[in-house]
């Protein structure tokens, strides 16, 4: 990687259950890379499935102005669709020149988070995406966006979901409206309409009303289909859970208030979250924080999670795929996942084998939020 920018970065490989030292995350795990600087990051990919990749600096604008991509990690022993497509969500903040706006507002970042104006799927306003007719697709949605939950919908659109945040469900389940919050990805399977001509639309659901984000159209299919049918992923090497002996750990996610301490050049910081009523303090090479928690190597933990605040957080886990076991506001089918989107006044459990050694970021994946006190990290060794 060849840093072109003029501020310091890294890139983190969002989801990927990566060796510590290229996960990308500034001090943590390797030196910024300054303007002009490289770095080469080597790694092996354990999973298949859906990720992404983004800074892990100066990130409200790196990301916000699109340093953001999908990185798919193929099957060894790939499932046949006709079509496997990308659906990347991300919206802009620009004023109606297009010039960027203040990406950052404090009094939305106190909240659910400051949104964009211009709606885009794969940097397109409402793309329409050729897909053959009958046609079984593979469609893999990002939200790579710093803020916004998409509740996506097809209606009454026959679909199921394969996958979450990557990580393949062991049966595939009937799609209903499924919320993604920042850096989540899901992959469903579709059939498309056996008529050229016809489109499957793919919406956001807001209370009652569906709004459209791009929709699929069906065109005659260049080449014979493939006759698959709608099945499981391979599942990935993910360590047993060894729950009986588990030992658990609790992480309240609360809202502070607006503290605005004074950092020490005097300027107003502006901190609105905890995790266990601790602001991620920031760092630099001088001085890491302490950990939120210290695991031991290859022992399975439990973490029960409350949100004790009004708004939605994705926390997200670096390095470790966990599995969600249960929620106090839905029925959970236990799946795999790094990020889980807790609403408001949640409380879940997610469990995993800490089986990579490491310092793991583990924060809320709304952009401001990480940056304003939502951040923490935990070590394994
Ligand atoms: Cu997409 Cu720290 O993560
Ligand atoms: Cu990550
Ligand atoms: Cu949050």
């Amino acid at each position: 990687f060849v840093n072109k920018l003029h501020k310091a970065t890294t890139i983190h490989w969002h989801g990927i259950r990566i060796d510590i030292k290229m996960d990308g995350v500034p001090f943590l795990s390797q030196a910024p890379i300054q303007p002009g600087e490289s770095f080469l990051y080597d790694f092996v990919c354990p999973d298949a499935g859906t990720f992404w990749y983004h800074p892990h600096m100066h990130s409200v604008e790196q990301l916000g102005k699109g340093l953001v991509g999908a990185l798919i990690v193929e099957e060894n022993d790939p499932p046949s669709f006709d079509e496997d497509i990308i659906i990347g969500l991300k919206d802009w903040r620009l004023d109606r020149q297009g010039q960027f706006l203040p990406l950052s507002l404090p009094r939305h970042a106190a909240r659910a988070g400051t949104m964009g104006t211009v709606e885009t799927v794969n940097g397109k306003i409402k793309p329409v995406i050729n897909a053959p007719a009958g046609g079984l697709l593979r469609l893999r949605f990002l939200n790579l966006d710093n803020s916004r939950v998409y509740h996506l919908s097809l209606k009454d659109f026959e679909s199921y979901i394969i996958a979450i945040d990557g990580s393949p469900v062991k049966t595939p389940r009937v799609m209903g409206t499924h919320d993604i919050g920042a850096g989540m990805r899901l992959d469903i399977v579709l059939r498309m309409p056996e008529q050229s001509g016809q489109d499957v639309l793919i919406y956001d659901k807001k209370g009652r009303g569906h709004f459209e984000l791009c929709r699929l159209q069906s065109t005659a299919p260049l080449r014979a289909l493939k006759k698959a049918t709608v099945k499981a992923l391979p599942a990935n090497p993910l360590a047993t859970l060894n729950l009986e002996q588990a030992e658990t750990r609790h992480f309240a996610f609360e809202w502070a208030g607006a503290l605005s301490p004074v950092d020490s050049a005097g300027k107003v910081k502006d901190v609105f979250w905890t995790i266990n009523r601790r602001a991620w303090e920031g760092m630099n090479a001088a001085s890491v924080p302490a950990p939120l928690a210290t695991l031991a190597l290859g022992k399975t933990y439990i973490f029960e999670l409350h949100n004790a605040t009004p708004h939605g957080h994705p926390i997200h886990m670096h390095g470790l795929i966990f599995t969600v076991l249960s929620s106090d506001k839905r029925e959970i089918e236990p799946f795999e996942s790094d990020t889980i989107l807790l609403e408001r006044n949640e409380r879940a459990k997610i469990a995993f084998v800490a089986d990579n050694p490491g310092r793991w970021m583990f924060h809320c994946h709304v952009i401001e939020h990480m940056k304003t006190g939502l951040m923490g990290y935990i070590t394994i060794a």
